[in-house]
């Protein structure tokens, strides 16, 4: 059967996937520098603007809500049309939707190098920026939610839920945990006071881990996997338990980023039980998408694509493990404030949630385009450098981290320090330039991604006739 692409609004998610890589390219940039300074500190240049401490921010919400942003508003769109056999239902929003998220982009790169910020992670932005945040959500589950009443296929296909279930819990905990009091045009003070605002803070910080960059990819998996694989998902029932257990038990993990804080300590104890149970639906779903190969996996030794989305699902339960660890209020003790947090997130981050984008930005630019991919070999290439980024990036942040934690606790028989913390920060400097050149191994990974796209969507290489739908879960 060959696609009717005429049909479908191709065109935002065409340029939500061509910005997926632009910011892609920007918010790691920025990281690289960032990961620079903190070997050199000098490479501020003195310069108020470039100081470690307003790109920090920059380059976490260029990651987070840029990069990943556009992957999630890309994809969805094309899935929830793909599986609903339905077109966007409204063309216009869905147009204000995507100018709306690249003016909140712009509005950030310019307000957090200027040092204008709320000073909550991940929720940096200033009140009129989180208004307009507030409007293009509010849009985009018009979008959404619009295409799925309109639909004329009777099931939802399961992607749609976690979709669904990222699109209803962002829009809930950006309008709780930004509540502020504007006192300027660019001065605001949070509703909450002490440790409220702490525990809404976290509240909303890790569900914006749990939902905008795991269940929103995690519906990209149930799609994408399949499609790539041309295999159904290995259980439809397992997806279903998964992402019921998923929703549920996220939501209430939260105080394992107050550990040993003025937070009361059965608060603390919850988190970390629900951190630990956390990790069965996780594991459920990374099965789920790894067996979706069991009897095709000959195709990962050809298929540089889907060997991106196979090893994204393995960092997935690799991060997942290891933050129901890190949950445990003893370990935590250790990993806290160290480097080991840094090296777990970037096994989500880069190996989760960025190698899954880009196996299916893989998947799904020339299709969109209907040109044949450019080069097969780059791909290849971008693989094997982006994976050793990764590791390189993970391995070190792991023993500089726990190297920190211990050199910070060890005490003479005195009980007085044996280290002083200047000692412990040069013991860093070495993992500090290793972490530097996994980044820039990633980085260069992307650019090659970019350079091959770019030859993909522009060439004069069309493909040859209408692309055939692979046969996959719908
Ligand atoms: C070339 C790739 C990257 C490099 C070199 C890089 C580098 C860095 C550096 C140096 C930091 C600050 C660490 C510290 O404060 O000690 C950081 C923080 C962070 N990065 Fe990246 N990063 C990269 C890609 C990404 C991606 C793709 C994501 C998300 C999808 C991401 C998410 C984060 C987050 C959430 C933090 C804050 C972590 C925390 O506060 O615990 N990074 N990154
Ligand atoms: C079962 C799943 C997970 C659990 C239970 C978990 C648990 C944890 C724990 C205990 C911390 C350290 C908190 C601290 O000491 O301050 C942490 C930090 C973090 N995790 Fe996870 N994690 C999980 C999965 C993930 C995944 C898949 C990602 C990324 C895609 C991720 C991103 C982060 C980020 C960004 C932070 C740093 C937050 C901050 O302090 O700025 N986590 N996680």
């Amino acid at each position: 059967m060959a696609e009717n692409l005429g049909h479908y609004n191709h065109k935002v998610v065409r340029q939500f996937a061509v910005m997926t890589i632009v910011w892609g390219i920007v918010g790691m940039a920025v990281g690289v520098l960032i990961a620079a300074q903190l070997a050199w500190p000098a490479l501020n240049f003195d310069v108020p603007w470039l100081t470690y401490g307003r790109l920090r921010p920059l380059h976490t919400n260029a990651v987070i809500f840029a990069f990943g942003g556009s992957a999630l508003f890309a994809t969805s769109y094309f899935v929830v049309q793909r599986t609903c056999h339905a077109r966007l239902c409204n063309d216009a929003v869905a147009a204000f939707t995507f100018w709306g998220w690249q003016l909140v982009i712009l509005a950030a790169a310019i307000t957090l190098p200027l040092g204008l910020t709320q000073g909550k992670e991940y929720a940096e932005l200033e009140w009129p920026i989180d208004l307009l945040i507030t409007a293009v959500w509010l849009a985009y589950t018009y979008v959404f939610f619009g295409t799925i009443a309109q639909r004329r296929i009777r099931h939802i296909y399961v992607a749609n839920w976690f979709y669904g279930a990222f699109i209803i819990t962002v829009a809930l905990l950006h309008v709780v945990n930004s509540a502020a009091v504007p006192v300027g045009m660019f001065k605001s003070y949070s509703l909450y006071a002490g440790v409220q605002d702490a525990m809404v803070q976290w509240w909303y910080g890790h569900n914006a881990v749990g939902f905008f960059l795991t269940a929103g990819f995690l519906g990209m998996m149930y799609y994408f996997v399949p499609k790539q694989a041309e295999r159904p998902i290995y259980s439809y029932r397992l997806s279903v338990v998964h992402f019921w257990a998923l929703i549920f038990v996220y939501i209430w993990a939260g105080p394992h980023h107050l550990h040993y804080t003025a937070l009361p300590d059965w608060a603390q104890s919850l988190g970390m039980v629900m951190s630990l149970i956390l990790l069965a639906p996780s594991w459920g779903g990374m099965i789920n998408g790894i067996m979706t190969l069991s009897g095709a996996w000959e195709k990962l030794r050809t298929d540089p694509v889907l060997r991106f989305l196979i090893v994204s699902l393995s960092f997935y339960g690799m991060s997942t493990f290891e933050g129901p660890m890190m949950s445990i209020k003893t370990v935590n003790a250790l990993s806290h404030y160290t480097d080991w947090t840094i090296g777990h997130v970037h096994s989500g981050a880069l190996g989760w949630v960025a190698l899954v984008s880009i196996g299916t930005m893989y998947y799904l630019l020339p299709r969109l385009y209907g040109r044949e991919i450019h080069s097969k070999p780059l791909i290849e290439a971008h693989f094997w450098i982006a994976t050793l980024g990764i590791v390189l990036y993970i391995t070190s942040m792991w023993v500089a981290g726990i190297m920190q934690g211990l050199m910070w606790r060890a005490v003479n028989p005195d009980g007085t320090l044996i280290y002083s913390f200047v000692e412990s920060v040069q013991a860093m400097h070495p993992f500090y330039v290793i972490r530097l050149a996994g980044g820039v191994l990633f980085f260069t990974g992307m650019l090659i991604m970019a350079y091959n796209l770019w030859k993909t969507c522009v060439g004069a290489q069309p493909a040859a006739g209408p692309i055939p739908a692979p046969a996959g879960a719908l």
